[in-house]
């Protein structure tokens, strides 16, 4: 079993991995694995769970206990029995004993209420299905209501240079204080944050001689402390990210990268509560 400590810093992130050659893809995520990621992220939404069965060929071949398997609560949760069921049919499909986390994806559409949610999940931890507690695209108010009903481990949440909500909204600094590991999806927002050509990623890409999704990666893990969450099946750029974690840039460069804003992204508004507005798992995707 691989502990919390053991946690390479890149995840392994599985949306838009292509079911249709998948062939091709498990010799890339073998690559990825080989080079030392270990984190795993699945959710049954992604190609109507296509992605799920296909990847459990991966699994098999790198060993369950090598790896470290968060799987995500689809929002379709009415009763509190759909937590296990749902837990149940990744255990299935996967053959496994235990997942390593477990998340609710989507709590503004849960009909049931978080802390109910997450005391199932608790009693899931208790009899060994689930090692660890995990919450994803929750406010502040919702984390700390969950974390004081349960211990969370890990926080699962947009980050990346043009999108700091949850550092504006403290839910960074309230994960550092209380041990919970804020691993960040998008951190490269798909690609599209280096294709704006910033000064500034430019700038630091020319000095330090690295990309500037390189740039990115290093920032996000050296100076933030956080997991950045990839996907790629592209075995340069699986390398090109993983080398991300092998130089350090000047605390002026970093304090630079921490100063940035983007008034675009700053500008739109989060439904958190049903109440109106973007649900922040497509933040990121809002612009190109
Ligand atoms: N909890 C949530 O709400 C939530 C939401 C979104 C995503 N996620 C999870 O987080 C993971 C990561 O997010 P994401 O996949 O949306 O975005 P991402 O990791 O920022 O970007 C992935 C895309 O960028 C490409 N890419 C990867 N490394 C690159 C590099 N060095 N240079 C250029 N392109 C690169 C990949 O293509 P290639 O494969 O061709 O390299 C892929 O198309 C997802 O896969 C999913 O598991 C969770």
């Amino acid at each position: 079993m691989v502990q919390k400590e053991n946690i390479f810093p890149i995840g392994i992130g599985t949306w838009n991995i292509d079911c249709e050659n998948i062939e091709k893809e498990i010799p890339s995520l073998v690559y990825s694995f080989s080079q030392g990621q270990n984190y795993l992220s699945l959710y049954m939404l992604y190609n109507h769970g296509e992605v799920v069965k296909k990847v459990k060929n991966f699994i098999d071949e790198v060993g369950r206990e090598n790896l470290f398997i968060t799987v995500n609560l689809e929002p379709t949760i009415v009763n509190i029995s759909d937590v296990e069921t749902q837990l149940n049919e990744y255990l299935q499909v996967l053959d496994l004993r235990y997942v390593d986390s477990l998340q609710l994806h989507s709590p503004v559409f849960s009909k049931i209420p978080l802390v109910e949610v997450y005391l199932e999940i608790q009693r899931l931890v208790s009899v060994g299905k689930v090692k660890y507690i995990g919450i994803s695209n929750v406010n502040l108010e919702q984390l700390t209501e969950i974390h004081e009903a349960v211990s969370v481990d890990f926080f699962e949440g947009v980050y990346n240079l043009e999108c700091k909500i949850y550092e504006d909204i403290g839910v960074l600094e309230y994960c550092k204080c209380h041990n919970i590991q804020f691993v960040c999806y998008q951190p490269l927002r798909r690609g599209r944050t280096a294709n704006r050509y910033y000064s500034l990623l430019l700038e630091l890409s020319k000095k330090y001689q690295k990309t500037q999704n390189q740039i990115i990666l290093n920032w996000i893990w050296k100076e933030k402390h956080l997991f950045p969450l990839v996907k790629s099946t592209n075995i340069d750029r699986i390398s090109e990210n993983i080398h991300s974690l092998n130089f350090d840039m000047s605390r002026e460069d970093y304090e630079k990268m921490n100063q940035f804003r983007s008034n675009e992204f700053d500008s739109v508004v989060i439904d958190w509560n049903g109440a109106g507005g973007v649900s922040i798992d497509q933040l990121a995707n809002q612009f190109e």
